[in-house]
Parts: C-alpha cells; sequence; structure tokens
C-alpha cells in the first residue's frame, strides 16, 4: 500500500481523515458498498434489540395499546424528514413495495406507454416487463449515456422517449448501476407538461441528498431508510400526490386496503408483520443526526466532499477520467475500469459477484461492480465511517484487479 493520502480542507469543522468507523460493526476491514443494502450503527441496533424485546414480551398488549399511534408518529417522522404532507407518506418494506402499489394499481388502456430508462434497478426491467404483459401497457426504454457532461444530457432522452401515449416515465432520483443523481426536480416539470406522471425511484437518495417531496410534486415516490439513513433492513416509504392516492392500494393489503378507506389507512395494516424496523425510524434519524455536529446537513456535505475527494484519487492513481460532472454524484459515484477480461468458470458467476468476489480474495474487502453497456464499472460509496486514506486501499485493490483482468 501507498502513502496515505494527505489530510484535505476541513469539511463543517472535520478533514476527511476523520471518521465515526467506531459507531459500526463490520465484518471486512473497510467498506465502500453502502449502496447495497446500508449499514445500521450500533446504537440504533441496540436500542432495536430493546424495542424487539419489549414487543416481544406482550406482542397483543403492544397492538392494543399505543402501537398504532408509535407506528403512525415514526410514519410522520418521516415524512417531515422528506418534507411530505403527513397526508402523502406511507411506510413500506422497501421500494420493491412501493413501485408493486403502484404499478399494480393502475390500470392501462390499450397502447398505453411506460418509459424507463437503461439506469434503472437490475431488478426492474422483469418485473415491469411482466406487469406490461399482465396490465397491458408497453414499456419504452430512453437511452441515456455512461459518460455525460451536464444533466441536460439526461434530460434530453427521456423527453425524446415521451410520446402521446406516454402514461408514466419511472426515473431514478439517483440511479444504482451508475450512481448519479438525475435532474429530478426539472424532469419532473417537464414530464408533468406533457401530461406524464412519474415514479422517482428514491431507493438511494434519502440519507445522500436533502429532499423536499411537496416541493418535487412527482404523482409517486418510493424510497429507502434502510441505504442512507442507515435504518435497520425492511424499512421504506411511498409517498403519493393527493390526486393520485385514490387509485393506489397495497401491494400487500389487508381489511383496510378498500376504496372506502383512505391512502394512509389503507397501508395502515398489511397483516402481522415485524413492526420493530419502522418504529425505529425516528431513533434512526436522531442518532444519525447526533453523530455529525451541523446534522444531517453535515452529514450530506461531509460525505459529498469524501466521495468527490476519493473520485479524485482513484483517477489520478488508476488514471481514469470520471464519467459525470462532481454536482451529478451525492455520497457514491462510479469509474469505468477499460476492458476487463475474466476466465471463463468465472463468467458464470453475475458481473457484481465477478469484480466482488476478485477484491476481497485479494485484499479481504469489496466493492460492487456491473457490466454497463461496454463498460465494466465499479461503484464506490463514502459514509461516516469511511475516510479518505480507506480509498488508497481501495486504489491499490482496483490497480491490482486491473492488471490482472486486463484484456
Ligand atoms: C435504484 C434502486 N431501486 C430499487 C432498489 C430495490 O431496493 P429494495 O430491495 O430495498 O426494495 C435498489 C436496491 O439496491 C436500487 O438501487
Amino acid at each position: 500500500m501507498t502513502s496515505p493520502a494527505k489530510p484535505s480542507e476541513p469539511v463543517c469543522g472535520f478533514d476527511l481523515e476523520h471518521s465515526w468507523t467506531e459507531a459500526w460493526d463490520f465484518s471486512r476491514p473497510l467498506n465502500f458498498n453502502h449502496g447495497s443494502m446500508g449499514f445500521t450503527p450500533r446504537v440504533v441496533l441496540a436500542r432495536q434489540e430493546e424495542i424487539s424485546r419489549r414487543i416481544n414480551a406482550g406482542r397483543e398488549e403492544f397492538v392494543r395499546e399505543g402501537g398504532f399511534s408509535q407506528l403512525d408518529d415514526a410514519r410522520k417522522a418521516l415524512a417531515a424528514f422528506v418534507g411530505a404532507d403527513e397526508n402523502n407518506l406511507v411506510l413500506t418494506a422497501n421500494v420493491t413495495e412501493s413501485i408493486n402499489s403502484v404499478l399494480k394499481s393502475l390500470t392501462f388502456a390499450p397502447g398505453d406507454e411506460v418509459l424507463v430508462t437503461n439506469h434503472i434497478y437490475v431488478n426492474y426491467p422483469a418485473l415491469i416487463d411482466e406487469c406490461a404483459r399482465r396490465q397491458g401497457f408497453q414499456v419504452v426504454k430512453a437511452e441515456i449515456p455512461y459518460r455525460l457532461k451536464a444533466e441536460d444530457d439526461v434530460i434530453a432522452p427521456i423527453m425524446a422517449g415521451v410520446t402521446a401515449a406516454t402514461r408514466l416515465a419511472i426515473v431514478d432520483h439517483i440511479s444504482s448501476p451508475t450512481a448519479m443523481i438525475f435532474p429530478v426536480a426539472r424532469l419532473v416539470k417537464a414530464l408533468g407538461e406533457k401530461g406524464v406522471d412519474c415514479f422517482i425511484d428514491g431507493a438511494h437518495a434519502p440519507g445522500q441528498v436533502d429532499i423536499d417531496l411537496e416541493i418535487l410534486g412527482a404523482a409517486y415516490y418510493g424510497g429507502n431508510n434502510h441505504k442512507w439513513l442507515c435504518a435497520p433492513l425492511s424499512s421504506g416509504f411511498l409517498y403519493v400526490r393527493p390526486d393520485r392516492q385514490a387509485e393506489i392500494m397495497p401491494a400487500v393489503g389487508s381489511g383496510y386496503a378498500t376504496a372506502a378507506h383512505d391512502f394512509i389507512t389503507r397501508f395502515s395494516w398489511q397483516g402481522v408483520i415485524d413492526f420493530v424496523p419502522r418504529l425505529m425510524i425516528p431513533d434512526t434519524l436522531r442518532a444519525m443526526h447526533d453523530m455529525h455536529p451541523a446534522g444531517w446537513d453535515g452529514i450530506y456535505r461531509r460525505n459529498h466532499a469524501l466521495a468527490a475527494a476519493a473520485r479524485r484519487l482513484l483517477c489520478e492513481r488508476l488514471g481514469l477520467a470520471a464519467p459525470v460532472p462532481e454536482n451529478m454524484i451525492g455520497s457514491m459515484f462510479t469509474l469505468p475500469l477499460g476492458p476487463i477480461q475474466f476466465p471463463p468458470e468465472e463468467m458464470e458467476k453475475s458481473p457484481l459477484h465477478r469484480g466482488y468476489d476478485a477484491l476481497v480474495k485479494s485484499h479481504g474487502f469489496g466493492a460492487i461492480f456491473s457490466q454497463f453497456g461496454d463498460d465494466y464499472i465499479v461503484r464506490v460509496t463514502a459514509h461516516l465511517y469511511n475516510k479518505l486514506s480507506d480509498y488508497e486501499a481501495l486504489a491499490d485493490a482496483l490497480a491490482a484487479f486491473i492488471k490482472d483482468h486486463q484484456s
């Protein structure tokens, strides 16, 4: 390993060598993959255990004596955090539940189109194609380049995909394979002017960037709490604008999932589930806020500064060019690794696992990889437990990986 990166200018009072690593427990020495499932800090896990134990001591009592109002308080706390009116946001297990609820509730006329992009999360094309087959809509894909200079390069292909038949556009807030911040405010406005509703996939946005859902004004927004907010697993939400709420039912509904009930009530009882991840939302928001003296705003600014510095470091060390401008990344970024070739036996694995396993084998830590068009790309994340010199170790690991897999 080479010498650690030089301490940089302070961001919100800390240089980028300061980290909060001791607040988390990890099985690997370094982590650059916050994006897959997030990581919950120790203090929140301890509280989760305590609440779990309390509920288990009397499950019926919990539900009958205040459990509902605690769940509703958690929902309202999250709504306030993401700038949503409390009547417009419900809790779900994850974005997958949120997008299923929306897509499977909507009715389509023959010939209706749903617009998606090539930066969509890997599991959703199959889901959307299956909905299209059952519900009778056509899927249209906008091709957004991987290397681009400005937000307009995202907006133009999406708007070019709109036709008179476009009913809905499914657009990322921060894309999964390419880690790009999409200009969602501009997109919601431009698409709205063409009469097209948006489902914004915000799996990666809460906790990475400040969000105000009422100002954004999208018809539908699905978010995850278990990624960048660091909440326990199985915690997400769905925002639906008031003029679209009548149509939307939970993907998994129970006795309240009827047209006779309002949007919030429909999602209030989806059968017996583990209530604890939802109850943990206020504790998580507070615990994370309290870690940084400047609260969540300090976390956004510090993690973005670290991601930007790490990207510069990796580009310099590996001789790579960043694919998007710095204002289009939050706390994660991707880099194209050039022509990469794997031995035939590795080709049976998914593109993600090929690179991940190679890094773990050679250096004891992983990062997420994907094949995007002709590019084999690595996705790298920065959270409070990372510091700038961590990325020196990643640069060493990626340099060795590129050398070993050059075609
Ligand atoms: C952009 C995006 N959308 C949706 C998802 C699905 O999230 P979940 O499995 O929590 O529903 C992911 C997961 O990584 C994602 O990256």
